[in-house]
């Protein structure tokens, strides 16, 4: 079957207009529910919530505000970061590239990449790939400031965006991960994320990833503890999402933010503390809950890195290591690599 009739097959395609235009999985193609999720995770001895259920529109917003906080260094350490590798840039990439991102998110840091993209480049090629609608209004704002640039979304998973971009075309990519977002990954998870992307890209593709360094554990502790209680709402935000959207009856004064730097595991480690005894109904995961006080309810690992730790990690799936972009206080890398 040739590529188009195949990628027709999988995808709805929306054309908005002859600058953008976005594709989305068939109904059929969505996995397991949200409820469903749940319904494992908590219905076992050590419980858990999968972070990505942090990102509803509240929890979305929660995020680009933690990115603000004086404490929060990754967001402005790795936007001072692309300003410097806006430089070095223009020696990787020509004409021929276009710029693919997972997770775009609001595309805020996308835009000094697209700086370089679109002094270099008469047309630029757009792909985010973001599996929250948010991509659309961000797809439009990104066009009103850049004349000749062309959007396709696809609003899908990371896993189901670079399957896309495999059957897509023959053109070179520079596919962008930032935000040490990586880090969320547990180790195996992540290793096997780093395959798929390098199996996903063809020879002459480039991927550049942004990652968080290990440092003092008072920065990293009080990155995740700010003194505004904002990382506290986004952490319990994901309980008022299951009450909504599961029918649950979590009390979230029951419950309080627990998040300590993990040094041995290089991690921090998120929790939702139960404060008493307790049980929760959630009505559409079929699950009565019992929680006793003290309970730690598992939401995010967010992983750090040594130098030497990236480099043999991205050397072990196949990739070669372009060039390493850090700030002056070693706080932050971005790391440009091609396949081997
Ligand atoms: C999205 N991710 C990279 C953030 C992090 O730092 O791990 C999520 C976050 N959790 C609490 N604060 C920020």
């Amino acid at each position: 079957m040739n590529k188009t009739l195949q990628k027709n097959l999988d995808y709805k395609k929306f054309v908005v207009d002859s600058k953008l235009q976005y594709f989305k999985p068939h109904a059929g193609k969505i996995e397991k529910t949200f409820a469903e999720e749940i319904s494992f995770s908590l219905n076992r001895k050590s419980k858990f919530i999968s972070p990505k259920f942090f990102y509803d529109k509240k929890g979305s917003d929660l995020f680009e505000t933690i990115c603000t906080l004086p404490e929060y260094y990754p967001t402005r350490t790795e936007i001072q970061i692309l300003k410097n590798l806006q430089n070095d840039l223009p020696s990787f990439i020509d004409e021929s590239f276009r710029l693919v991102e997972l997770g775009s998110g609001a595309s805020v840091k996308t835009r000094l990449i697209l700086d370089v993209f679109t002094k270099l480049q008469s047309n630029t090629e757009y792909f985010p790939i973001d599996i929250s609608e948010i991509l659309t209004e961000s797809s439009e704002q990104l066009l009103q400031d850049y004349n000749s640039l062309h959007i396709t979304g696809i609003i899908d998973t990371y896993e189901g965006g670079l399957e896309f971009l495999k059957n897509y075309d023959d053109k070179k990519n520079l596919i962008l991960f930032l935000g040490s977002s990586f880090g969320n990954f547990s180790p195996v998870n992540g290793k096997n994320f780093l395959e798929k992307i390098n199996s996903t890209m063809k020879s002459g593709d480039l991927f550049l990833i942004g990652l968080d360094l290990v440092k003092d554990s008072k920065i990293l502790e009080s990155a995740y503890n700010d003194s505004q209680g904002i990382t506290a709402k986004f952490n319990l935000n994901v309980l008022s999402r299951i009450n909504d959207e599961l029918d649950a009856d979590f009390d979230l004064n029951n419950f309080s933010h627990h998040s300590i730097y993990n040094k041995e595991d290089q991690r921090i480690e998120m929790y939702l503390k139960s404060l008493v005894n307790q049980s929760v109904i959630i009505s559409k995961s079929n699950l009565s809950l019992n929680l006793e006080k003290n309970e730690l309810i598992h939401t995010e690992y967010s992983h750090k890195y040594t130098l030497d730790q990236i480099k043999i990690l991205l050397e072990s799936v196949g990739f070669k290591i372009e060039h390493v972009w850090l700030d002056d206080q070693t706080h932050f890398s971005l790391t440009l690599v091609s396949k081997n």
